[in-house]
């Protein structure tokens, strides 16, 4: 079924949001399926973000994500990629609503604590990029008969 590749960027890591930030999406009743702590290197920054290389904060923006770790995941669920969106909040903070995570606990575009894929196919894309190889986890969560019916 359908994934989304999110990611606390090193801002989120460093002010001590990780743990808020998974809460949102454990809360909500996706499944975790992937879960990293790790330093990118440049390449997979610059392939992740590929789309934007032609924008003019392309390089403070792949600068931004090597600045320190990130926490890599993937979420599982049934339309868990617009749904990641929703949570997650507008790209530039102070356009983000009130009671999403950039809504809430940040203010710059360029410091907003957490990425989301945009879309499914770059849900799959993202989470071939991030975890290569056998890094995502088969599992039944015993409560999804009280998630969805
Ligand atoms: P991601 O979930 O990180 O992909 O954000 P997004 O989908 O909300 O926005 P987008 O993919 O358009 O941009 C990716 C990231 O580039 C943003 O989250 C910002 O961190 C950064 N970014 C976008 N626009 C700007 C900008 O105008 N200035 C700066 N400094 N960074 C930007
Ligand atoms: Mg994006």
């Amino acid at each position: 079924s359908e994934i989304s590749y999110v990611m606390v960027k090193p801002d989120g890591v460093q002010r001590g949001l990780v743990g808020e930030i998974i809460g949102r999406f454990e809360r909500k009743g996706f499944k975790l399926k992937a879960l990293q702590m790790r330093k990118c290197t440049r390449e997979i920054a610059e392939e992740h973000y590929k789309d934007l290389k032609q924008k003019p904060f392309f390089k403070d923006l792949v600068d931004y994500i090597l600045s320190g770790p990130v926490v890599a995941m993937v979420w599982e669920g049934d339309g868990v990629v617009a749904s990641a969106r929703k949570i997650i909040g507008a790209t530039n903070p102070l356009n983000a609503e009130p009671g999403t995570i950039r809504g809430d606990l940040c203010i710059q575009t360029g410091r907003n604590v957490v990425h989301g894929s945009d879309s499914p196919d770059n849900g799959e894309r993202e989470t071939g990029l991030w975890f290569q190889g056998d890094a995502s986890v088969e599992w039944s969560q015993t409560i999804q008969p009280w998630l969805t019916e």
